[in-house]
């Protein structure tokens, strides 16, 4: 097995909103190798609690080893999105955090079917105990379906050329592995356009399917507001994306707990009695320092937003 490797993206900006102390509660709900956990939990003393769930039993293992030295730790295999069924009835958060996306160690053990660099099996799920796999998902998806996702979820331009050259290429040979995708995207875009290309001309094409198999962003909007609501007056919640489109999921979700109200606009008064529950911190997007994504690469596209309980 690869060993678990992942620098925490803007783990000061993390610990400055998230203020960990003695005695606070704080809920992880992208684990990982720990790496955030690790920090909130040194400045806890060993009081208090960090539940930690991740739906990867590889990240599972890595963080149970890594904070293993922590008594007030409970670790949890699960969904964040289903933050109510994982979390004992009744716990009130001082704080949240999602580090959304794929860990470094995903990306970087090829089995896993994540990376283009690698030519590999197309899994892609982050939990290999349930759901489709890439392949099943790509030997069976329709064109059109398949079109609408690229452009979903990946803004990719060529979304319906590389859903018709999918169609065409696994009537041939049905899809195996992380190179064949390559290919039918290769095949896809023209050798002009793909030569312009400053980044690989697949990275589109792994985020949406990615994105699909693991069914991440159509519950996210929900998942937020349940996490929000887990939370003490003043209590916090940080969500780090990498993508616009998650990003723009999280901004919308954390609009409308500034402003649930449904009231027509033009209404004299507010007749649907929906209240604040959320307030903005940090201005909007937070964005890491130029010395961290001198140091950590994978940092450049990631913002983080958070937001308090009222
Ligand atoms: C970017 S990494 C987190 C790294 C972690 N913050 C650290 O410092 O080590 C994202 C992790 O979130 C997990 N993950 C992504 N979506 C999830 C979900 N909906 N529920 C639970 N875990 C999820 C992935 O399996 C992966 O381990």
């Amino acid at each position: 097995m690869t060993a678990y490797h992942h620098i925490p993206v803007m783990a000061d900006e993390v610990i400055e909103y998230l203020n960990p102390t003695p005695g606070k509660v704080f809920a992880d709900g992208t684990l990982g190798g720990g790496g955030h956990s690790s920090l909130l939990l040194e400045r806890m003393g060993g009081e208090g609690m960090l539940y930690g769930i991740d739906r990867d039993h590889a990240a599972i293992a890595a963080a149970s080893e890594r904070l293993k030295n922590h008594p007030n730790k409970t670790i949890i295999h699960g969904n964040f999105h289903d933050i109510n069924a994982l979390l004992p009835e009744g716990v009130l958060l001082d704080g949240g955090l999602i580090d959304l996306g794929v860990s470094s160690h995903q990306l970087d053990t090829p089995e896993r079917g994540f990376s283009y660099h690698e030519d590999a099996p197309l899994d892609m799920r982050m939990d290999q105990s349930q759901g489709i796999t890439a392949k099943d998902y790509l030997n069976t998806v329709a064109e059109k379906d398949f079109a609408q996702a690229l452009y979903a979820y990946s803004d990719e331009r060529w979304a319906t050329r590389i859903a018709k050259k999918l169609i065409e290429m696994r009537k041939e040979k049905p899809l195996q592995t992380t190179f064949d995708l390559v290919r039918v995207v290769d095949a896809a875009i023209p050798k002009a356009v793909r030569a312009k290309d400053t980044g690989h001309p697949a990275r589109r094409t792994f985020q949406a399917v990615r994105i699909v198999v693991n069914e991440e962003l159509d519950p996210l909007s929900r998942a937020l507001e349940h996490w929000v609501v887990r939370l003490k007056p003043g209590g916090r919640l940080c969500v780090i994306t990498f993508h616009s489109i998650e990003d723009r999921i999280v901004k919308q979700a954390f609009a409308r707990m500034k402003n649930p109200c449904i009231c027509p606009p033009k209404a004299p008064v507010c007749t649907c009695g929906k209240k604040p529950y959320g307030k903005v911190l940090g201005g909007g997007a937070i964005k890491p320092t130029k010395k961290e994504i001198e140091i950590n690469s994978r940092s450049q596209s990631a913002k983080m937003r958070v937001v308090e309980r009222i």
